[in-house]
């Protein structure tokens, strides 16, 4: 059965790792190290037998919202719920610190994505003109808590 949990900081080679491996976008390494020093509740894995198979990463914007920076799960591991496991565990520690809104942006072309969001009570509210490096164009999608 898989865990999730935050991350230890000898969990974050593979976070970077898996993060390479499933997203486009290319993110210094050394951002993971600050994200887990700055704000480690925003930080949680999946695993299962002690590997790492999916991570999400939030930071708290201001004293009331969050922003979802990363969410992935591993390909092979993805359509059994554990997408839904991080995010819901995500928002628990988040009303746990008085958030009351999450925002996120996802590729206009992340159509599993947007639905996995839309699903969980996100709404898209603006389009971001090239907002990754490739040019690609962002939503910005927000839910209350
Ligand atoms: C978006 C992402 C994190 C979702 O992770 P996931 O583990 O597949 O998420 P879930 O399994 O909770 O849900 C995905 C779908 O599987 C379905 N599902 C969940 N458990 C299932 C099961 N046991 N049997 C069949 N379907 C199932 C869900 O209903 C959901 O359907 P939907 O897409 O129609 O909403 C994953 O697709 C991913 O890593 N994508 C690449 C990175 C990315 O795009 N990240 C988001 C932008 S930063």
């Amino acid at each position: 059965m898989p865990t999730i949990r935050p991350v230890q900081p000898q969990d974050i080679f593979s976070v970077i790792t898996l993060a390479f491996e499933t997203l486009p976008e290319r993110y210094n390494p050394v951002i993971f190290n600050q994200f887990y020093e700055s704000f480690p509740e925003g930080f949680l894995i999946a695993e299962i037998n002690h590997k790492i198979i999916g991570f999400l990463i939030g930071v708290k914007t201001t004293s009331q919202t969050a922003r979802i920076l990363m969410l992935s799960v591993e390909k092979k591991h993805r359509k059994k719920g554990l997408g839904a496991a991080l995010l819901t565990e995500f928002l628990k520690q988040m009303k746990n610190h008085s958030i009351t809104r999450i925002d996120l942006e996802v590729r206009t072309t992340n159509t599993a994505a947007i639905r996995f969001y839309n699903r969980h009570g996100f709404e898209i509210t603006d389009t971001l003109l090239r907002f990754y490096q490739n040019g690609e164009n962002a939503y910005h999608m927000s839910r209350a808590l």
